[in-house]
């Protein structure tokens, strides 16, 4: 329990990090890969390229400063963050390296400024945050299927667009899956030759049957000058008959239990999920508009299933191609939506920006929105 006077300080330093929060972290970074370079086998580092994670963990700490006083107010993030964290191996051990790591960036950055009496503060603070986290993993790491990171056979790579392949795997040890629940991820672990560290990358899984396999899309990463080495990787490297290492299903970007009808929304690969989200829901016979925005139509994956829906009364499909229609808008939205639709989207960070904006914008309230960004959910969250 912390202290009032501990609380006072900490919220107080709130403006302090807002200012040097991306700084801190940098450093915080940079100085723990030196002092812990066994990190880097865990941490993405084309994220730390594109600076994604920096400023993640810096909006956590500034979203846990500000809710000191009743923690439970970032919980449903934790919960989505702790998902990862167990599917990535994150362990209790991890936290004090984190956390001694955290406190020398914030000495660095804020100098003089930084009296031991706001050094004590947080680290107190951090620890009370450290362990939300690690009690709702240790619940999580329970119920996961299989523990650690088990060897699958690949036993058929498809193209499923330009961009996008799936990947069928199943267990070398025999073992039968349990059926996945339609929105999670497998977190796959490489080794590409020549690269010093393991790389792990999460990808939506298709199918919550897996009778025939487990099936997950990955989409070639290519941002500018840097290349995704995971899904490059994944793309040009692993063929049919190759061994690749997963942890079990994990995330909590799950459709709930609603009598309202459904709308899933999706950007280029973030249909994965929502396409296991439509099998599962219209077998159950939900009424469901699965709306869909490519750059064009050699870029929408998924096409054979998307075929085996047209006769399925309940189910309307919606395709927007930004290359000469430009992007989902509030007009073609509310063309589709009644407002009465429990809101399921997936896509990136930006896409989910521009729609969270105009569903805002056309009144529809965030309690019936549930997204999943491909990118760090708090930069949109917090
Ligand atoms: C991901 C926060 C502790 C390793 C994340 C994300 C956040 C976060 C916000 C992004 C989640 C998303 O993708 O939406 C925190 C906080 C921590 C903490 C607030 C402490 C209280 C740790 C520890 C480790 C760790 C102890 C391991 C040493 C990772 C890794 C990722 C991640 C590897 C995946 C992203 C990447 O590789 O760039 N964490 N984390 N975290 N965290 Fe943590």
């Amino acid at each position: 329990m912390l202290s009032q006077e501990t609380r006072e300080i900490i919220k107080a330093t709130v403006p302090v990090l807002e200012q040097h929060g991306t700084e801190i972290t940098s450093v915080f970074y940079a100085h723990m890969f030196e002092e812990h370079p066994e990190l880097l086998n865990v941490f993405n580092k084309t994220n730390q390229k594109l600076g994604r994670q920096q400023t993640a963990l810096a909006q956590t700490v500034l979203a846990a400063a500000k809710h000191i006083d009743h923690l439970e107010a970032i919980i449903p993030n934790v919960n989505q963050i702790a998902h990862k964290h167990r599917a990535l191996e994150i362990k209790p051990e991890h936290y004090p390296i984190v956390g001694e790591n955290l406190i020398y960036a914030i000495k660095k950055v804020l100098g003089e400024a930084a009296t031991p009496e706001i050094i004590n503060a947080w680290t107190e603070a951090y620890s009370v945050i450290a362990d939300v986290f690690i009690q709702m993993e240790a619940a999580l790491y329970k119920e996961a299927e299989w523990q650690g990171f088990k060897p699958f056979k690949v036993v058929r790579v498809k193209d499923e667009s330009a961009h996008i392949k799936s990947f069928v795997v199943e267990p070398v040890d025999g073992t039968q899956l349990k059926p996945v629940v339609a929105g999670q991820y497998i977190t796959v672990k490489v080794h590409p030759e020549g690269d010093s560290n393991d790389m792990l990358r999460h990808y939506s899984i298709c199918h919550t049957d897996v009778s025939q396999g487990l099936e997950f899309a990955v989409k070639r990463d290519v941002q500018g000058d840097v290349k995704g080495a995971v899904s490059n990787y994944l793309h040009d490297r692993v063929k049919e008959g190759d061994e690749i290492l997963l942890s079990a299903p994990a995330g909590e970007f799950v459709v709930a239990d609603t009598d309202r009808p459904l709308a899933f929304i999706s950007g280029g690969v973030g249909m994965t999920p929502l396409m296991a989200m439509l099998h599962a829901q219209a077998a159950e016979g939900k009424d469901i508009k699965f709306i869909h925005s490519a750059y064009n139509r050699d870029e929408v994956a998924f096409k054979d299933e998307i075929t085996s829906f047209h006769h399925k009364g309940n189910v309307q499909f919606y395709f927007n191609y930004s290359e000469n229609a430009g992007r989902l808008s509030k007009e073609k939205l509310e063309k589709i939506l009644t407002g009465e639709e429990e809101i399921y989207m997936c896509g990136s960070v930006g896409f989910m920006e521009s729609l969270l904006a105009i569903l805002d914008d056309m009144g529809v309230s965030r309690d019936h929105v549930h997204f999943e960004p491909f990118g760090p959910k708090m930069s949109i969250t917090a």
